[in-house]
């Protein structure tokens, strides 16, 4: 065993002792949600569970390629919700922000889309946004990139945006969002070895529902210390002698590994900014 037991004070040991320099994050829409963004999956307030005005064959149709192609309508009630610039930041993403400025995060891989990982400040370098965001869109038929002050417009209007080469091309518009029935981004696939090679994960809100990126946390060796922090337990998180659980609310847990390692008041400064 690396960790000498497996608690918060543990993990902040090991970070402390230096033996923990190639950091690497997962993250999914649990740590959003104290910025006001919803989850999906979350029993009464995830997104899925409040489709039902939208009338869809089941709530995951909205991020389905072939149902967008038919009716892109709901997609684009949802994104009015969803567009980035109407959040902050939460103290999980600053902590990662946090865990960047000191050299110690050598990866991380967020299935979210709000954009909030940039916002914090992390390198772009260092983000892997898994299941793309709406940094950019496209016409889904012949890819032509459409630009960023209609997108905003017309996801304001609740309009559906469409291909800008008409009549030639009339393809619905997109964001590089990765729908269920489209491949993840080449470069997910290229820093899988990154976490491989992490000598410490963390895992925060997400419930490891959606492959391949739930399979993440199980390529480093099971010697690795792995971390959740999550309303609750997920995956294979628990499994290996030096899983330490933080279950309950991630922005309280990272609070706690920052006081256990000295950066709290680091923390609360660089959240409040
Ligand atoms: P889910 O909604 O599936 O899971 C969110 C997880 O975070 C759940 O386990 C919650 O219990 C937990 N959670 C919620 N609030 C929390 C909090 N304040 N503190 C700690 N934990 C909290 O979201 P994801 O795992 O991100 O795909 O979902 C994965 C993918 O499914 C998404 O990227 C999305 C969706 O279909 C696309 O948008 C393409």
């Amino acid at each position: 065993q690396t960790l000498s037991e497996r608690s918060v004070a543990a993990v902040a040991e090991y970070i402390k002792s230096g033996r923990a320099r190639r950091i690497v994050v997962m993250t999914g829409a649990g740590i959003s949600t104290a910025a006001g963004i919803p989850d999906f999956r979350s029993p009464e307030t995830g997104l899925y569970a409040n489709l039902a005005s939208l009338n869809l064959p089941e709530p995951e149709a909205v991020f389905d390629l072939s149902f967008f192609r038919q009716n892109p309508a709901p997609f684009y009630v949802l994104a009015k919700d969803l567009y980035p610039g109407n959040y902050h930041p939460t103290v999980s993403h600053v902590f990662i922000s946090l865990l960047a400025s000191k050299g110690l995060l050598h990866q991380l891989f967020t299935q979210n889309i709000d954009c909030l990982e940039r916002a914090a400040g992390i390198p772009a370098d260092l983000i892997v946004e898994a299941h793309g965001s709406f940094a950019a869109q496209r016409c889904i038929e012949c890819k032509t990139p459409f630009g960023d002050a209609p997108m905003r417009e017309h996801v304001r209007a609740g309009k559906v945006p469409r291909c800008e080469r008409a009549p030639e091309c009339d393809g619905l518009v997109k964001p590089d969002i990765v729908f269920f029935g489209e491949a993840l981004p080449r470069l997910f696939f290229e820093r899988t070895r990154m976490a491989a090679e992490a000598d410490l994960i963390l895992v925060m809100g997400t419930s490891l529902q959606v492959h391949p990126f739930a399979s993440l946390p199980n390529l480093a060796p099971e010697s690795v210390p792995r971390v959740l922090f999550n309303l609750e337990r997920v995956g294979t998180l628990g499994s290996h002698a030096d899983d330490v659980l933080v279950l309950g609310d991630c922005d309280a847990g990272v609070r706690k590994l920052a006081d256990e390692l000295g950066w709290r008041e680091e923390l609360e400064t660089r959240w409040r900014e």
